[in-house]
């Protein structure tokens, strides 16, 4: 990072905006080649930022900044498996999960390309094996449902996964158990037999206490069900901790490492996704590998100003920092992108919610926004008035594929299009006294209430929005929009100079639920904790059926 540079850019961005604000709908009227310029693709995936208030001076400033802050040469230093994530000294090598069997890059004297192929062949022998009947359970039975134990990066991505695959799966159901609330593992076992069940404990460390609680609840299901030697027939697990998963029980044969070069949020790749794999079968999740790798290519070889990860990450810096805007939403018009938006918000809040530079010291500027959102079109019916009319500017991302799975539904995904559309149309162009006026009277309304309710109708329009568009969310195009969202979630935190690879504010609040526990058992007092808490445990006892 070259810091006086950039702080010298910044102070020019902001002086430009202040400048010369963009508004859009005038933008768009005075330059017919505006969606050209401020729109890029790669292969069939468009990414359209032309509805947001830049113009050519400000990428040309953002395209300057990326130079300063050295996007490029820290992207190479972890394609190249430099130990960028410096506060666990460790390199970042997601990107060669998706490119098995690669030559390089080798990291502290591990061939990454060798080890990530024989991990990706041990799980397609064995998703073969359940799918296919062959690795049935204790009693010969054939597996019909896969129940994952985890949480956070061993939870949120193959979830999401698995829902956004549905018109793929093939083989048995995936259901997925994270939290430590027993309600969660209770309800999904209900339904569930346990001759035909094989759980998955996915944990990178092997010690988190809501997998590990609820992987021994599991374990008690299978034995009471089917005793004790039935354990190995229906437990597999996925770690980089061999040793702990050893401990509880789990033959080798059935457990997938991975290494520490991953990080847990961008784990779905490797041995964490094995649920997917045997929900849609190898050859499925091998396209999505090639769909992100592809997305990996792009990112590494293509000039920043034609670079989706690197023109999504900069717009999203400049909304963050420059129009000091605290939140975005996404909202995939894709039903089966339903988990996308959670799984974003472990992605971009725990990479890049941070107050420490790189150096030590306080963050100069400020850092990764409140990322939240909901499939559209259900969006619309519960928040997008304020999205349109609330006080705080909210920058939206729309993603949205040009077709469904279902052509005897073809009429709805046309109107899911439309409504898609709509929506970006309506925040950029928005509507004025007088239109509200116009329509209102146009409508036979009296003078005298038009003038009372027209400002209520008002939109203040210029409201930016991007727009991500597709053919299809098949398995490869599912895999380059998660490598896009990874790399720009990369580049934005080049930018604010922090490692956004760490996650050490999740610490404390472990930390202190360890100490509680017994706090809350009653075997311990709360002397001491600060009177709210202690005046909650207080309560919590009273009220606890014994
Ligand atoms: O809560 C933070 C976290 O460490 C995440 O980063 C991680 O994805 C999750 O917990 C689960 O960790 P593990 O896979 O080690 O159980």
């Amino acid at each position: 990072m070259d810091r006086s540079s950039f702080d010298r850019i910044l102070a020019e961005l902001h002086q430009h905006r202040t400048a010369e604000p963009v508004d859009v709908r005038a933008a768009f009227r005075a330059d017919p080649g505006r969606f050209a310029r401020f729109s890029a693709s790669d292969g069939d995936m468009l990414l359209d930022w032309s509805k947001c208030a830049v113009d050519d001076a400000t990428m040309d400033l953002l395209g300057k900044l990326a130079g300063a802050a050295g996007v490029e040469a820290r992207r190479d230093a972890m394609f190249d498996g430099a130990h960028i994530n410096i506060t666990e000294d460790r390199a970042v090598l997601h990107t060669a999960l998706r490119n098995p069997g690669a030559e390089g890059p080798v990291v502290d004297g591990q061939d990454v390309g060798a080890d990530v192929a024989a991990v990706l062949d041990a799980m397609s022998a064995f998703a073969d094996a359940v799918r296919s009947g062959k690795a049935g359970g204790a009693t010969g039975k054939a597996i019909t449902d896969i129940v994952n134990i985890g949480i956070g990066g061993s939870d949120l991505g193959p979830v999401m996964v698995t829902l956004a695959l549905a018109p793929y799966h093939d083989g048995p159901r995936a259901h997925y158990v994270s939290n430590i609330d027993g309600a969660h593992i209770h309800d999904t076992l209900q339904g569930l037999d346990p001759e035909t069940t094989l759980v998955i404990v996915a944990s990178k460390t092997f010690t988190t206490v809501e997998t590990m609680t609820n992987a021994e609840t599991a374990r008690r299901w299978i034995e009471t069900a089917l005793g004790k030697e039935a354990v190995g027939h229906h437990f597999a697990a996925v770690s980089t901790a061999l040793d702990r998963v050893a401990a509880f029980g789990i033959a080798p044969e059935r457990v997938f490492g991975f290494w520490d070069w991953v990080g847990g949020r961008y784990s779905v790749w490797g041995a964490i996704g094995l649920p997917v794999m045997i929900a849609v079968g190898p050859q499925r999740f091998r396209e999505l590998l090639a769909g992100a790798h592809a997305m990996d290519e792009h990112f590494r070889t293509v000039p920043l100003e034609r670079n989706l990860p690197a023109l999504l990450g900069l717009v999203g810096w400049w909304h963050r920092v420059v129009c000091a805007c605290p939140a975005r939403a996404v909202i995939p018009y894709d039903q089966r992108l339903s988990r996308l938006p959670a799984y974003l918000q472990q992605l971009d809040m725990e990479s890049n919610g941070k107050g420490t530079a790189l150096d030590g010291k306080p963050v100069a500027t400020p850092t990764g926004p409140l990322v939240w959102g909901e499939p559209g079109t259900n969006g619309q019916h519960a928040f997008f008035q304020l999205l349109h009319q609330g006080t705080d500017i909210i920058p939206v991302e729309f993603l949205v594929a040009a077709n469904g799975h279902e052509p005897e539904l073809k009429h709805q995904h046309d109107l899911l299009l439309a409504n898609c559309l709509a929506q970006s149309e309506a925040l950029m162009k928005g509507r004025t006294l007088e239109e509200a006026r116009v329509q209102m009277l146009a409508k036979g309304m009296e003078a005298a209430k038009v003038d009372e309710i027209a400002p209520h109708r008002v939109f203040s329009g210029n409201r930016p929005s991007i727009t991500i568009l597709y053919r299809l969310l098949d398995p490869a195009t599912l895999g380059r929009l998660i490598a896009l969202y990874e790399h720009r979630v990369f580049v934005e935190g080049v930018l604010y100079n922090i490692n956004s690879f760490d996650q050490w504010g999740v610490e404390l609040g472990k930390e202190l639920a360890t100490q509680l526990l017994p706090v809350v058992e009653g075997k311990e007092n709360a002397a001491g904790r600060d009177a709210s808490t202690a005046g909650l445990v207080e309560h919590i006892l009273q009220l606890k059926e014994r």
